[in-house]
């Protein structure tokens, strides 16, 4: 164990689980907030808020490569662990845990978790194994940081709606007993979503990025007025997006929030998600709002 200031960073998962293991003896409750690292002011907002819950909060960096399709960005996925810490520190984290590919597949990556039902759409539909390796490798997290709450951002709605279906049906005991939470994404003042993939954008991209926010919060506008069409909420959201004509839209939906799909039934929804995927040059982005929308 190597001590930065007042973080430990851990490499291995013995070592992880046994200082969680002697908190928890003592009664100390324990937060863990996982990441993928090059953390930003949406994970800095998931540690402060542990960090007012709980004496021990982990942070996880690790790139998982399992959830990363053969096309996607895992090489040149943007890390710079001096950075994390410095900002696991400021935003109140107690631990890091940085493990090595090799400790969290010792087998390699011989079994995998699916979880069917919520994966089959939208990112499931575009990224075909990118599901199985979060449920995977969230697993093995919980395993090895045995939290009491663990923290994640709405910025993903999918993702935690997939994790919550994983704790509800692990074999696992110190999966099981998990508690989910799920925070608010945070963005930049032009409504741009935080997230580590921004690097990524030119000067132009940069620019018209927030025109997915902009689309987003028309089809919120829509919703609140009392529109119960959900193929016109789409396609004013559409509207919006088609006036940056360089974006290519992946998907612009507004589906029921608990199963992000259309419910066979018409009628008024409880909550509806408004999600969008799109390119911007080189870069896939993704956001989406929740709106309320049942009477109260
Ligand atoms: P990563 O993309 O690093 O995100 C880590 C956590 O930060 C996720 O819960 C994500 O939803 C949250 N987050 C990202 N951007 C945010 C924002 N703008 N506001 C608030 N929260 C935000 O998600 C992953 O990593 C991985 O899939 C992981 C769960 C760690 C499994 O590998």
């Amino acid at each position: 164990m190597t001590r930065k200031r007042d973080i430990s960073v851990i490499e291995t998962v013995d070592e992880m689980q046994s200082v969680v293991r002697s908190a928890r003896a003592d009664g100390i409750s324990v937060g863990c907030v996982p990441t993928m690292g090059y953390l930003h002011d949406g994970h800095a907002s998931l540690i402060r808020h542990a960090s007012e819950r709980h004496p021990i909060v982990v942070v996880s960096i690790f790139v998982n490569p399992t959830q990363f399709g053969p096309n996607e960005d895992f090489a040149r996925y943007p890390r710079d662990l001096a950075r994390d810490l410095e900002i696991v520190r400021q935003a109140g984290g107690t631990h890091v845990f940085t493990p090595t590919v090799d400790q969290i597949y010792p087998e390699g990556p011989r079994s995998s978790i699916h979880i069917s039902g919520v994966t089959e759409v939208l990112e499931g539909a575009s990224r075909p194994t990118h599901f199985d390796g979060v449920a995977t490798v969230v697993s093995r997290l919980f395993e090895a940081m045995l939290p009491d709450v663990a923290y994640f951002g709405q910025k993903d709605l999918q993702q935690t709606l997939v994790i919550r279906e994983l704790v509800r049906t692990s074999p696992l005991e110190s999966v099981q007993r998990v508690r989910v939470e799920v925070l608010p994404t945070m963005r930049e003042s032009d409504g741009l979503a935080r997230s580590s993939r921004n690097v990524y954008l030119s000067a132009e991209d940069r620019r018209e990025a927030p025109v997915i926010f902009a689309a987003l919060t028309r089809g919120a506008e829509l919703l609140e007025g009392g529109m119960h069409d959900l193929d016109a909420v789409e396609q004013a959201m559409r509207d919006v997006l088609n006036s940056v004509p360089r974006l290519e839209i992946d998907y612009a939906v507004a589906v029921e929030a608990s199963t992000l799909r259309r419910p066979a039934a018409q009628g008024v929804l409880d909550e509806v998600a408004l999600l969008i995927a799109a390119r911007l040059g080189t870069t896939r982005l993704i956001d989406n709002i929740l709106v309320r929308t049942g009477r109260p």
